[in-house]
């Protein structure tokens, strides 16, 4: 009841600021940057979502929206730096355009620091919210639309709502569905706990739901998301489990691919590999950061896994999945790293062979307990470990691409690539991408295509007849 009451609210609202347009005539516009992770992503999504309720459609570029959001990210230093930076790019379109609403929400805005320094020199900012109350965002909107000034409405935890709205998707046929929110697991480098808060897991009704819709409007392939995705259903009173969920969604008919992410590799069960071993719709793939190879480290680090149960990890995996791809997020220069720890990590590299690896130079995050440790290794040396070790990655991921030539692989075509329109592109099981020559009649198909060449990053291939 409670909730149906706060959603009629918000409807008020979504009712109150359609009717502001409607008195502006003309269509009016909105423009979202996304600075974050698939998480934050897809929140700009459901956003677009709740502005086309409310009479909004989406402006090609800032200079000529009527609302822009930057949705941002605060897990690494430069996430920060870019939104400072296009902020300070605003200006100018504020002086030209007063009417012009700049909003700022997302995980950046979960810090007292950063409204304060937002407050003293970036004036122009019409409105700020959190991750919190995403759900409240047409009243702010409202609110922002009616008056002048900051307002600035940012909660310190979550209430039982998170943002429903149908997402304006990236993709006609591809789909991201949040099953669970926040993280436990306080990594000791890392910000998102402070910013996501809790666990929350949705309601496996209304997961499975919100697909079947998703798979009448035209989407194949769904992503799920989480931070930790294999703790999904422990905090739910009905014992739902992770693997219950996958294969439940596994059986709703017309879902081709199913991919997740991301997978904790203290929890990444024998039963979640079986699962991915036994339905053929869910991507032979998996997501498994390791952050650091080395023992010492990994204990720093809060992990709560050693190199040998990681590795005990990826030789289940192995066994079970034929052809499975495996990929991975790796810090380099986390406190007290040594030129040994790193090595570690270069061993790791080596015996796991990556299709891909998400590579970051660690960043001090104000309030974590890795901010507080001594000895932080020198940006230097961090940064020629750096290059070693993206020299070694790429060298491996070579390697994989290789194979796949003279190979056929199944390819769901995505999108007319950008620099060159007689090429698509798409991606594989794996989720490596592969560039073909075709047309736009072929996007939304799971498609045969025979590799002819690879690169490091990419695939290039024929579409057999
Ligand atoms: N929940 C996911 C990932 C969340 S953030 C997981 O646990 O794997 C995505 C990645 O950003 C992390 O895997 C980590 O590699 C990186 N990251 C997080 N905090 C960081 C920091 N302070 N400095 C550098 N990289 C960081
Ligand atoms: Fe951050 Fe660790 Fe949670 Fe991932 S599992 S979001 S790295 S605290
Ligand atoms: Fe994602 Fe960045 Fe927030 S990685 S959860 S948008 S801090």
């Amino acid at each position: 009841m409670q909730k149906n009451n706060k959603i009629f609210e918000q409807k008020k609202y979504i009712e109150l600021v359609k009717e502001l347009n409607r008195a502006d005539l003309g269509q009016k516009t909105a423009y979202i940057s996304t600075f974050g992770c698939q998480m934050n992503a897809h929140d700009s999504e459901i956003l677009l979502g709740m502005l086309y309720e409310m009479g909004y459609s989406k402006a090609e570029n800032e200079k000529e929206a009527d609302v822009i959001i930057y949705n941002t990210c605060c897990v690494r230093e430069n996430a920060e730096n870019k939104v400072y930076g296009n902020l300070g790019n605003l200006k100018k379109i504020k002086e030209e355009r007063p009417s012009v609403k700049i909003v700022l929400c997302g995980c950046m805005m979960q810090q007292d620091t950063v409204i304060e320094k937002i407050k003293e020199s970036y004036r122009n900012v019409d409105l700020i919210f959190g991750t919190f109350n995403m759900h409240v965002f047409p009243e702010l909107l409202h609110m922002a639309l009616t008056s002048n000034g900051m307002i600035i409405d940012v909660w310190e935890t979550h209430d039982e709502f998170e943002a429903e709205a149908a997402a304006i998707r990236q993709y006609k046929h591809k789909s991201s569905v949040n099953i669970m929110y926040g993280c436990n697991n306080f990594c000791s480098y890392c910000i998102v706990p402070y910013v996501r808060g809790r666990e929350r897991s949705r309601p496996k009704t209304d997961i499975i739901n919100e697909i079947k819709g998703l798979v009448s409007d035209g989407v194949i392939e769904i992503v799920l998301l989480g931070q930790n995705v294999n703790s999904y259903g422990n905090d739910l009173i009905n014992g739902e489990s992770f693997t219950g969920l996958l294969y439940e969604i596994s059986a709703i008919k017309g879902i081709n691919r199913i991919r997740f992410m991301t997978s904790h590799p203290k929890d990444l069960s024998d039963e979640i590999i079986y699962a991915i071993r036994d339905c053929e719709n869910i991507c032979n793939h998996i997501h498994l950061p390791i952050q650091s190879g080395s023992n010492r480290i990994l204990e720093l680090m809060n992990r709560k896994y050693s190199k040998e149960d990681y590795l005990s990890r990826i030789a289940k995996i192995k066994q079970e999945i034929p052809n499975v791809s495996i990929t991975t997020d790796i810090i380099v220069g986390f406190p007290s790293e040594s030129e040994e720890d790193f090595l570690e990590t270069l061993d790791i590299i080596k015996k796991v062979g990556y299709s891909t690896a998400y590579t970051f130079l660690y960043s001090k995050r104000t309030g974590t307990p890795a901010a507080n440790m001594c000895d932080q290794v020198p940006e230097s040396i961090a940064k020629e470990r750096f290059n070693r070790l993206l020299k070694l990655l790429n060298d491996g991921i070579y390697e994989i691409n290789k194979k796949l030539v003279g190979e056929t692989v199944s390819v769901l075509a995505e999108e007319v690539n950008e620099k060159d329109n007689s090429l698509v592109s798409g991606k594989t099981y794996s989720n490596t991408t592969v560039h073909f020559k075709g047309d736009k009649s072929l996007i939304g198909q799971i498609l045969n295509i025979k590799i002819t060449e690879c690169k490091t990053f990419y695939l290039i291939g024929e579409l057999l007849a």
